[in-house]
């Protein structure tokens, strides 16, 4: 039995899809429910449904054998995986954004807002410039609006949010897009499933 941590959310429908598409899909598992585990006896896989942010932390313990998770979290947390393929999908950037017209005048820390706070702190170690971190879980692009932070460093996909709450980009700091990862120990002793499922997502990539 091969488990596999994927992703809940926006990025969970266009897993699922390729997974269809090569086989693995899982019957009831995107119908509006709250079961998080399915399983495929016949084909030996085991789904689970987790945060998106949570995926990679199942797959370094070893709770699921693979997942599919986006560069983003990666980056952010560096777990200890093997990292097997770029899926092509989830694709999206981190950005620093501010609100329209905002001008970084250097008095003082700029005040930073994101649920990515390692990424943000090296890439404002690289340029030099003090900052303080305020760490948030959701809905970041608030905290400029209501006077919580100068800017804020997160993702954007369509920039649709951005938008619609009257804040631009002002840096691109890295692309992202989903990738396979596998547990280390998994990889070696159930090489031959996760080969099957990585030949089956590379044929799609
Ligand atoms: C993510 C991200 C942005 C939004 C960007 O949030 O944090 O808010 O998507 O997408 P867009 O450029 O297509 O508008 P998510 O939907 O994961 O929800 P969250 O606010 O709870 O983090």
């Amino acid at each position: 039995m091969i488990s596999i941590a994927l992703p809940k959310g926006r990025l969970g429908s266009s897993v699922y899809a390729r997974l269809a598409a090569i086989g693995y899909g899982c019957p009831g598992m995107e119908e509006d429910n709250r079961k998080l585990i399915f399983e495929d006896g016949e084909k030996g896989v085991r789904y689970i449904l987790v945060k998106p942010s949570d995926v990679a932390v199942y797959v370094e313990h070893g709770a699921a054998d693979v997942g599919i998770v986006g560069y983003d979290v990666l980056l952010e947390t560096d777990p200890d995986v093997f990292e097997l393929l770029d899926l092509g999908i989830g694709v999206c950037s981190i950005c620093v954004a501010a609100p329209v017209g905002f001008e970084d005048l250097h008095q003082a820390p700029l005040r930073v807002a994101t649920k990515y706070p390692r990424t943000a702190k090296s890439h404002y170690a690289g340029k030099n410039r003090a900052i303080e971190i305020i760490p948030l879980h959701g809905s970041i692009e608030l905290a400029p609006i209501v006077g919580l932070s100068d800017v804020i460093v997160d993702i954007v996909e369509t920039g649709t949010t951005l938008k619609e709450n009257g804040l631009e980009v002002t840096e691109r700091i890295v692309g992202s897009s989903a990738r396979f990862i596998a547990n280390k120990s998994s990889y070696q002793f159930k090489r031959a499933g996760i080969e099957a499922m990585l030949a089956g997502l590379e044929a799609e990539a």
